[in-house]
């Protein structure tokens, strides 16, 4: 709350200044002087959200007096030498050609639906020529646009270029805002942000006041919270019959979206992409060489030595590995068999498999035999990537630093690594970038002329059935197929290696599941329920593609057994809170309880560490040296989580010594994960003692941090119902979850390297199939804790039924707990947890 003395002060400083331009307006001049006014600005934005308490006559002439600003500057900036080079480029894209069309839809209709090849021009214009032609009008500042993006990466590169492209620092007009960072100031009337975030404004502000246009981009993609931003904004736009919504899309299938909004008129981009010459398997063997009906010849092919370079397996039998599967594929009318078997040994992605050699001595083929131009290899992750980018090093061709700038490209990589991406290699010099599918539809780099396409995307599946997740390299769909190979015409005609044969192609599904069919709904799901918009089974049920009621039970389920809704579905107290803690609702839970029972500092590391990644690396080639260093972490307590923190603390101490280097290179540690987990540690402290859940201090909430037992009690709180048992045989150990599923450990984590393990249970984060369902990441807890903190009661009740748990030791197991755990000043659990 503002105290009324404050705001009396800045109303009438507003007024001065207001009259002061009004006068100066008037007496011929637009605004006043650049500095002056500035400073003037200054003053007013100093003070946090002025415009909140104005009375609206002068806040109308703020935003007035803000406009006339706006467009002076523009004007400046656009007459200026370099303003003009990048009008001209700006010009040159196809979305140019179709700007007045595109603004006069806009302005008439409520929706409109726009698609166009990548690349035309949609993201970094479409939202900018709304903001020019505002502020033009002298309308600037009451103009409020928001565009959302699928992935962060997107959100803040294309933010950057916008306002690179208006001549301003960023933060200015144009800003940007994704999950725990942003940056964005008063003068802000472009936010790039991620669709995640604008569906948490939307928990707050359910009719987006002050917005005027959003752009929802990508939505081919058909992601979880595209789809879900949908539903919200269709039942929102009755509501708010001035606000503009934009869809935006890469490939044609428009009229599916036209149609959800009651056929809004669809405007066609198109776009001038060269033709790409498209090589599959078939021919890719034949162009390389390898000729199906002669392939016991060796040919120039071989004499390049590209086989050579690894010498386990003799050239020849690595080229009959390869072309017999083709064969026997084309030969076979069953081509579901035959596809997966010949991908299964292509993108057995291992150092030195077929293909991994495939597609070196496709780069090698470009690199000798093809014009200049850059190559984009999709592959299915960065597991592959690292290990392929390893493997080409050493190649006397590809690893030649004077030829090849190798380079790579995905989610999680350092802003630095991400310029040089569109930057022009040195001549003579074949830039190679070695990418996920994120550079499909979302990153435009100008000078790919080669695609080289492994048709295979790492994509999360969910089988509602076993509610499990599923994370499987799958085969890509013929729309991201063709997607992939459009990314080679940009500057000139291009060519694209399909690593699969045609009739592999033409099995593909035509578009690929969205993602709201594919993923468990726990977040989602408790989102919903926060947006108050009543059953969460009906809400789904407006979806362009509703998800299975099975998905959406198992996701209420959950909800209720953590705490997050009550028997009635009706959010709890906890509920609340996990919804707008920007992390899984399971991770918020551990965190909150960690701050309840005062040992919040390991927990903290934990939760950051969940949400980020594994900061334990795991080389394929180093395996065993890998898990030695991790299992020096674990100071036999059974527990990956634990050796998580110890690792994270070691890597302070090291940072202190300035010795953080060698700590991460000894330990098989990821400095840039460690770094990552750092600062979310420090976002997570920030929201939570806003939240006021932690003190001020800082020693209080983390009074019982060295203890273990509480630290472990914690963890299991977050982590149920993810739950395994441990069955000791004679020998071995096996693993078996509450469905009486049989789950394996993760060759990394520390208690797959012990005989026994000292606690009847181990809760694990998360069980992803990947043949067999395996548990990442795991610590070992005792009864106890299970009853104590093993969800609510009536699980705890459950549980005692199951064989491991004896049930004549119940009493005193509840007494130990109660010793162990709940002594004096940690009974405020109570008070959230108890009911
Ligand atoms: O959204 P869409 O794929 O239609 O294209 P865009 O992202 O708006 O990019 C339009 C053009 O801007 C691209 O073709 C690039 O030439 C250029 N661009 C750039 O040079 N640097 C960026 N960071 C983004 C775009
Ligand atoms: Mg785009």
């Amino acid at each position: 709350v503002i105290p009324l003395s404050l705001q009396r002060r800045v109303e009438g400083l507003l007024q001065e200044h207001l009259d002061r331009t009004v006068l100066n307006a008037e007496k011929g001049g637009d605004t006043l002087s650049e500095t002056e006014s500035t400073n003037q600005l200054q003053n007013v934005d100093s003070v946090e959200d002025a415009d909140s308490f104005l009375d609206g006559s002068v806040m109308e002439k703020v935003l007035q007096r803000r406009s006339l600003r706006m467009r002076n500057m523009q004007r400046t900036w656009q007459e200026s030498p370099e303003g003009r080079r990048l009008l001209d480029f700006r010009r040159s894209l196809p979305s140019s050609r179709e700007k007045e069309r595109l603004l006069q839809a806009i302005a008439r209709n409520q929706v409109v639906v726009i698609s166009g090849e990548t690349g035309c021009g949609k993201t970094t214009q479409l939202p900018q020529y709304i903001l020019e032609s505002e502020i033009e009008s002298g309308r600037g500042a009451f103009c409020n646009i928001i565009c959302t993006q699928p992935r962060r990466i997107s959100a803040m590169s294309v933010a950057e270029r916008v306002s690179a492209e208006r001549g301003e620092p960023l933060g200015e007009s144009i800003g940007y805002k994704v999950r725990l960072e942003g940056m964005k100031g008063k003068n802000t009337h472009l936010l790039f942000c991620t669709s995640g975030i604008l569906l948490r404004r939307l928990l707050s502000d359910r009719n987006l006041n002050g917005v005027t246009h959003v752009f929802v981009d990508e939505i081919h993609e058909r992601g979880m919270n595209e789809d879900f931003l949908l539903i919200v904004l269709k039942d929102l736009l009755p509501r708010r019959r001035d606000l503009r919504l934009i869809l935006m899309s890469a490939t044609l299938n428009a009229d599916l979206f036209s149609n959800y909004f009651s056929g809004a008129p669809m405007i066609h981009i198109p776009g001038f992409t060269y033709p790409v010459r498209a090589h599959f398997l078939e021919d890719i063997l034949e162009m390389t060489g390898y000729k199906l009906t002669s392939f016991n010849q060796i040919d120039d092919y071989g004499q390049e030595k590209l086989w050579k370079t690894q010498k386990q397996l003799a050239p020849r039998k690595r080229k009959n590995q390869i072309t017999t599967l083709v064969e026997e594929a084309l030969s076979k009318s069953n081509l579901e068999n035959y596809s997966s078997k010949v991908h299964e040994s292509l993108t057995c992605w291992t150092p030195d498999s077929i293909g991994f050699n495939l597609l070196e001595a496709v780069l090698c083929h470009i690199c000798r035999k093809e014009r200049p131009g850059a190559v984009l290899v999709f592959m299915t992750g960065w597991e592959d990537i690292s290990c392929l980018r390893d493997q080409i090093k050493a190649h006397p061709l590809l690893g030649d630093p004077n030829r090849v700038l190798l380079l790579t490209c995905h989610g999680s990589m350092a802003t630095a690594e991400q310029k040089l991406i569109f930057e022009k290699p040195p001549p003579n010099v074949r830039k190679i970038i070695l990418a996920t599918n994120m550079a499909e539809a979302s990153i435009t780099i100008n000078d790919v002329v080669f695609v080289v396409d492994c048709g295979k995307a790492k994509e999360t599946t969910y089988d509602a059935l076993n509610n499990t997740p599923c994370l499987l390299p799958s085969w890509i769909s013929q729309a991201s197929a063709r997607q992939r190979r459009g990314r080679a015409g940009r500057v000139q005609p291009g060519e694209c290696y399909h690593l699969y044969p045609q009739c592999v192609y033409e099995a593909f599904a035509e578009y690929q599941l969205p993602e709201l069919l594919r993923t468990p709904l726990n977040s989602l799901c408790l989102q919903i329920k926060s947006l108050q918009v009543g059953s969460i089974g009906d809400f789904l049920s407006a979806a362009l593609q509703p998800p299975e009621p099975l998905a959406v039970q198992n996701a209420v389920d959950f909800l209720k057994m953590i705490g997050a809704l009550d028997e009635h579905e009706n959010l709890t107290y906890l509920g609340k809170f996990l919804s707008v803690l920007p992390v899984d609702p399971k991770l918020g839970k551990m965190l909150i309880m960690g701050a309840i029972f005062r040992c919040f500092d390991p927990i903290l590391t934990i939760v950051a560490g969940l949400s980020v990644r594994d900061p334990f690396l795991l080389p394929q080639d180093k395996k065993d040296l890998a898990g030695t260093a991790k299992s020096r972490f674990s100071a036999k307590d059974y527990s990956d989580h634990m050796a998580l923190v110890r690792a994270y603390e070691g890597w302070k101490d090291a940072e202190r010594e300035g010795s953080a280097y060698e700590y991460c290179w000894r330990n098989f540690l990821s400095l840039q994960t460690l770094q990552a987990i750092h600062s979310l540690r420090k976002q997570f402290t920030y929201i939570l003692r806003d939240g006021g859940l932690l003190d001020m201090d800082g020693a209080t909430h983390n009074k019982l941090s060295h203890n273990q037992p509480l630290v472990r009690a914690v963890i299991c709180s977050g982590l149920f119902p993810g739950i395994a048992s441990v069955v000791h045989r004679e020998t071995s150990m096996s693993f078996k979850t509450m469905d009486d599923g049989q789950v394996m450990l993760y060759a990394n984590s520390v208690n797959a390297r012990y005989q026994t393990i000292q606690y009847p249970w181990l809760v694990f984060g998360e069980k992803v199939k990947v043949n067999t369902v395996f548990i990442r990441d795991s610590t070992g807890v005792s009864d106890s804790i299970l009853i104590l903190f093993g969800g609510k009661l009536d699980y705890a009740a459950a549980m005692l039924q199951h064989p491991n748990m004896d049930i004549h030791k119940e009493g005193k197991y509840l007494m130990l707990g109660v010793q162990e755990l709940v002594s004096g000043d940690q009974c405020e659990g109570r008070f959230v947890f108890g009911r």
